[in-house]
C-alpha cells in the first residue's frame, strides 16, 4: 500500500514538474481563489465536505472524481462564469478569463 502510493505520488510530481513554470503559478493563484470562495462548500481537497455542504441542495459535488474531471475546460469555464440556476449561480460573471484558468487548472489538481 505504502510502496503503492509512493509510486503514484512520484508520477504526479513528475508530471507537475513538466509544465513549470507557469502552470505553478497558475496553480497558486487557483488555489488561492478556491480557498477564498470554494472551500466552504466544496471543501479544502474539493471532495463536497466543506463546513457549508449539508446545508446546500443539491449537495456539492466531489471535484476530484471522473464527473467533473471529465468535463472539459471548456464546460468548467461555462460551470464557474455562466450558470443561471443553482448555487453555483453567483459566480456568474464574476471570474476574468486569467482566474478561470487559474481555477481550473487547480480544480484539475485535485484529480
Ligand atoms: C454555496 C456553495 C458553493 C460554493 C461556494 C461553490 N460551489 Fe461549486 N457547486 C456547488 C453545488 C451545489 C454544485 C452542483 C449543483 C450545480 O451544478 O448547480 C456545484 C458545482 C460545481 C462544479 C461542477 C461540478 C460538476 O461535475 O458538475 C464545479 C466545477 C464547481 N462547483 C466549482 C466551484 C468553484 C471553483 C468554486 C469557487 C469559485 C465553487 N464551486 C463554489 C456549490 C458551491
Amino acid at each position: 500500500m505504502h510502496r503503492l502510493l509512493g509510486v503514484s505520488m512520484t508520477v504526479v510530481f513528475a508530471l507537475a514538474g513538466c509544465t513549470l513554470p507557469r502552470n505553478n503559478e497558475e496553480l497558486a493563484s487557483g488555489q488561492v481563489i478556491f480557498e477564498t470562495k470554494c472551500v466552504i462548500c466544496h471543501g479544502t481537497t474539493g471532495h463536497g465536505d466543506g463546513p457549508l455542504s449539508d446545508t446546500v441542495k443539491p449537495r456539492p459535488p466531489d471535484l476530484s472524481k471522473q464527473g467533473t474531471q471529465q468535463k472539459g475546460d471548456t464546460e468548467l469555464k461555462t460551470i464557474l462564469s455562466k450558470t443561471e440556476t443553482g448555487p453555483m449561480s453567483v459566480w456568474n460573471g464574476t471570474f476574468s478569463d486569467d482566474e478561470l484558468r487559474a481555477l481550473i487548472a487547480y480544480i484539475r489538481s485535485l484529480n
